[in-house]
Formats: C-alpha cells, sequence, structure tokens
C-alpha cells in the first residue's frame, strides 16, 4: 500500500479518488483536517475499506511512525501543506510548522521506517514530495518558461516554506540515500478546490451576485493544469521517476488573471445566466494588489514528456468547463465549505482591500 498525506485537501482528495479508481492497492491517509481539508471530498470512499483515513499532523514523529510500522508502505507521496499565498502574508506561522518543520519531521520518520527495510523493498520505496513552481519566483514576460534547473527564488512566505522543504528533500536523498522524488507543478484547478483560490473564489461569488476581487491590473500570469493531469504526472513519477530527479508539471496554459474571470463569466452566462440577463462580468471589481505579487509563472514540462512520456489529457477550455459544471452540480459542497472560518477570512482579505 501507500500513505499519502494531505489526501482531504483539494489535490489529494482528487489523487485519492483518481487512485481508487484504476488500482485496488490500498492508501492511507494521513491528513490534520485543517479549514482546507474536507472528508466530505472522500464520502465516496467512506465504505470502502481500500481507504485508511487517519486524522493527524506530518509533524508528529510518533504516529508516522506508528503509522509507518504498521502498514509498512512501499510509498509515501506528501501532499500536506499550507497553501494559500495570500494566508501566507497574513500569517506565515502556520506555513513554517508545516511546510518546513512538518516537512522535516515526517522525513525523519520516513528515514528511520526506510533505513530498518530489506533489500528489494527498500531500494523500490519512494518518497514523492509535491511542490510548486512558485519556488522558481516570478518571470518577466518573455523569459523561457521555468525548467527543472531554474534557480530558486521563492517571494512568498508560501513559497520560501515550499522552497525549504524541497531543499530538505533534496538533502535526505543527498545525504541518507533515502529514493525521492519532488514534483514542482503549476497552478490547479477542478472539482473539490477550496473557495480561496482564484477560480473557485469567482464562480462561488459570482453565483451568489458578490464583487468578483481581481487583484491589481489582473494582467498577472498562471500557467494551469486541470487537477486530475496533476494526479496522473504524480502516478507516472512515482512508477517510472529517476530516483533523486525532480519534474516539473505544467500544461502549457499561460492565461491572464483577468483572462481567467472573463472566461468563467463567460461560461456561467451560458449555463447559469443571471435573472436580469446581464453577464457575470459586471462583477468584476479591481482590488488592492497583493503584497510582493508575482507577475509570472509559466512551466517548461519538457523533460516530462520526454522522459516519462507523460501529456496533459485536457485543454485549459475542456477542463474549465468540467469545473464550471462541477460546481453547479454541487451547490451542497460550496455551501458546507463556506464555514464561519472561511467567512471570517473572506473578511479579513477583502474587507481591507479598496477599489
Ligand atoms: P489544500 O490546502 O487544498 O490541502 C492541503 C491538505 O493538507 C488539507 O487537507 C489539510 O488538512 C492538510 N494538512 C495541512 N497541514 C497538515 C499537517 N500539518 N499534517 C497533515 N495534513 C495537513 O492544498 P492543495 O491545493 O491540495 O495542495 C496540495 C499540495 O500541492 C501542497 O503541497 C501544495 O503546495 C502543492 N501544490 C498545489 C498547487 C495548487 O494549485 N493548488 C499547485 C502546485 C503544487
Ligand atoms: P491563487 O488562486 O491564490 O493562486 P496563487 O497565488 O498560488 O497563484 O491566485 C491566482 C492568481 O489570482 C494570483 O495571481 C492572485 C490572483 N487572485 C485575484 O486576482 N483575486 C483573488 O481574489 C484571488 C484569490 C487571487
Amino acid at each position: 500500500m501507500i500513505l499519502v498525506t494531505g489526501g482531504a485537501g483539494f489535490i489529494g482528495a482528487n489523487f485519492v479518488l483518481e487512485w481508487l479508481s484504476g488500482s485496488n492497492e490500498p492508501i492511507i491517509n494521513l491528513d490534520a483536517l485543517t479549514y482546507a481539508g474536507n472528508r466530505e471530498n472522500l464520502e465516496s470512499l467512506d465504505e470502502d475499506d481500500r481507504h485508511i483515513f487517519v486524522e493527524g499532523d506530518i509533524g508528529d514523529f510518533t504516529l508516522v511512525a506508528k503509522l509507518l510500522s504498521k502498514y509498512q508502505p512501499r510509498g509515501i507521496i506528501n501532499f500536506a501543506a499550507e497553501s494559500h499565498v495570500d494566508k501566507s502574508i497574513h500569517g506565515p506561522e502556520e506555513f513554517i510548522q508545516t511546510n518546513v518543520v512538518g516537512t522535516f519531521r515526517l522525513l525523519e520518520a520516513v528515514r528511520a521506517y526506510w533505513t530498518g527495510l530489506q533489500n528489494d523493498i527498500k531500494q523500490n520505496f519512494r518518497f514523492l514530495h509535491v511542490s510548486t513552481d512558485e519556488v522558481y519566483g516570478s518571470l518577466a514576460k518573455d523569459a523561457p518558461a521555468f525548467n527543472e534547473t531554474h534557480r530558486y527564488e521563492p517571494n512568498s512566505p508560501y513559497s520560501a516554506t515550499k522552497a525549504a522543504s524541497d531543499h530538505l528533500v533534496r538533502a535526505y536523498h543527498h545525504t541518507y540515500g533515502l529514493p525521492v522524488l519532488t514534483t514542482n507543478c503549476s497552478n490547479n484547478y477542478g472539482p473539490y478546490h477550496f473557495p480561496e483560490k482564484l477560480i473557485p473564489l469567482i464562480i462561488v461569488n459570482a453565483l451568489a451576485g458578490k464583487p468578483l476581487p481581481v487583484y491589481g491590473d489582473g494582467q498577472q500570469i498562471r500557467d494551469w493544469l486541470y487537477v486530475k493531469d496533476h494526479c496522473t504526472a504524480i502516478r507516472l513519477v512515482l512508477k517510472a521517476g529517476k530516483v533523486g530527479e525532480v519534474y516539473n508539471i505544467g500544461g502549457w496554459n499561460e492565461k491572464t488573471n483577468i483572462d481567467i474571470v472573463h472566461t468563467v463569466c463567460n461560461l456561467l452566462d451560458e449555463r447559469s445566466s443571471r435573472a436580469d440577463g446581464k453577464s457575470y462580468r459586471e462583477q468584476v471589481t479591481y482590488v488592492t494588489d497583493r503584497p510582493g505579487h508575482d507577475r509570472r509563472y509559466a512551466i517548461d514540462a519538457s523533460k516530462i514528456e520526454r522522459e516519462l512520456g507523460w501529456k496533459p489529457a485536457e485543454t485549459f477550455e475542456t477542463g474549465i468547463r468540467k469545473t464550471v459544471q462541477w460546481y453547479l452540480e454541487n451547490q451542497s459542497w460550496v455551501e458546507n465549505v463556506q464555514s464561519g472560518a472561511y467567512r471570517a477570512w473572506v473578511q479579513k482579505n477583502y474587507l481591507e482591500r479598496t477599489n
């Protein structure tokens, strides 16, 4: 079996669901159920013995050591993290705790377990660390996309802590021989995306008749990948990636934020039009920019394409249609995730941004 961490969050939950739909290999899912973790994402697995859910922290050495010794997984995929840039600006402490200290303690528990494994089992063991393109910093407009040797220049507390975790993972390979793999992926979108992030926030606010907040001039560029394509890439790296290597994952889909917002509005106009017949674009509101806002991210995915034969199945056009449709069909999920804590966050992040 394999152990995933953070499997109740956006990408982790998609990964667990995809994994069990294509394989009978059981998954232990260790998740602290922070505000971003949601058991409802996995409720279709409630009666499924192949999914073993454990509520707990990756930084709890004793718990992780116990799980490893009990279940003897052949591999670990580390999704668990604090993942929202704006939250990291308001309060970096939790990011240091989970992304840096938590990853360190997880690595320590895994090292102790792996050291005691024998022969083939030891050789075939993998620790796959899921990271982000944000560790590379911000690209100039015409600069080539990030490849795996691009230097690290993280600009936000979030990306700095992810960068630190990537370095720790690298060091555990070089120093202790731990068989690690690291993936650095671009912005994901798709089902179960928590509505603090741009695409789900726009869908949720549009349908609620609320402003659609665009930071700064809306010309920042992100490189978007449908979450299931990210999951396929991770599976492939786990299976065939070369130990110690880094793989950048992206779908060659650079878009400005304002283009994304307009595309979402157009799809909603088509599928769930406003009562007054006007476009959802009317709700777009330019607000104060994010401090230190990275201007452009872009992933050069040629290594994973060339070496592992990975290609995304979705174009941005097909993926965003599926995503909007999912949110329209899952309004109760949307309501359930908008807890008091979520509302307090929205107040905190947006009230102080002036038009
Ligand atoms: P998310 O915030 O939706 O989910 C994170 C999950 O981790 C939650 O279920 C949360 O409860 C859990 N978690 C947090 N702290 C924990 C701890 N200390 N111990 C155990 N579990 C804990 O994040 P996501 O968008 O699904 O991202 C998953 C991973 O992918 C992260 O490592 C992130 O940096 C990386 N990533 C995300 C994107 C993206 O666009 N969302 C892109 C590239 C890489
Ligand atoms: P986000 O989804 O937070 O991802 P990241 O910061 O990790 O790229 O934001 C995507 C882009 O959208 C980013 O440039 C910030 C911008 N943005 C807005 O313009 N308005 C918003 O309300 C949010 C949440 C993000």
